[in-house]
């Protein structure tokens, strides 16, 4: 915790002023949302946070893991945007951090260490994901739920369950997040053919593990080919 005034600081001021100055001085969009982001002082969970406190469409950023969220949440709050930062830790104050919220993020939970599989996350990660979306079935049914907590592949499904036995299943408001797959294929087909990596787009299908993940690498914009010993490293490459 010691360092994130610091981190937060120096990642503020030397990345982000510009995207700052657009948060902060863009029009109020009609329809602002209220998001809370539950692992929220974890590695994935801070930043996502710190970028949500800069978007323009969010009047409220809800911020919950069991531990460290009162200093993520002090330092998150004093940044010059519109959302409106509180910052809750532990179970007791679980419920309150979801009432009301239109969309909840969860990275909650463990991630890989070298020679992990995502799959190898399932135990753990299945248990926190069920108990957190219990808490959104009861406190924000009507919630978009976009789970980041590996495997996702399961984690979704798991979360489907939780809301069926609650009576509160919507199959459009459960989300797994893989915008990784298509960033990481973007950037390393870039790489591979000496191309500017904001120009470039590979659409990836599938799931969000090993040979689930599936660039579509024939269907790359701006068009590009590929030798057969191209097309498996870079597909190898983007799926582990
Ligand atoms: N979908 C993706 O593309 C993607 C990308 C990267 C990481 N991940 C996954 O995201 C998850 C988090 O990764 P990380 O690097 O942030 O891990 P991390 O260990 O840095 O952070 C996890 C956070 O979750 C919190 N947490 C644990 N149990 C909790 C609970 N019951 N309620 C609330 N918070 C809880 C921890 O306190 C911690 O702050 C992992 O499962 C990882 O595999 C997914």
């Amino acid at each position: 915790m010691n360092q994130i005034p610091a981190l937060l600081k120096s990642f503020i001021s030397s990345v982000t002023p510009k995207l700052i100055r657009y948060a902060s001085t863009a029009s109020t969009p009609a329809h602002t949302k209220r998001v809370a982001v539950l692992g929220a002082s974890g590695g994935i969970g801070q930043p996502l946070s710190l970028l949500l406190k800069l978007s323009p469409l969010i009047s409220d950023l809800s911020l919950y893991d069991i531990q460290h969220t009162k200093g993520v949440g002090a330092d998150l709050s004093h940044i010059e945007t519109r959302a409106k930062v509180k910052a809750y830790v532990g179970k007791d104050e679980l419920a309150d951090a979801l009432k009301g919220m239109d969309l909840v993020v969860i990275p909650a939970g463990v991630p890989r260490k070298p020679g992990m599989t995502r799959d190898d996350l399932f135990n753990t990660n299945a248990t926190i994901v069920a108990d957190l979306v219990t808490a959104c079935a009861k406190n924000c049914p009507r919630a978009v739920i976009a789970i980041i907590a590996n495997p996702v592949n399961s984690t979704v499904p798991i979360a489907a369950e939780v809301m069926k036995a609650h009576n509160v299943y919507d199959e459009k408001k459960i989300v797994g997040v893989t915008t990784l797959d298509v960033v990481r294929a973007s950037t390393f087909v870039a790489e591979a053919k000496g191309l500017d990596p904001t120009r470039v787009f590979v659409p990836v299908i599938g799931g969000h593990s090993g040979n689930t993940i599936i660039p579509l690498l024939s269907q790359v914009s701006p068009p590009v080919s590929f030798s057969q010993q191209e097309l498996t490293t870079l597909t190898n490459r983007i799926q582990n």
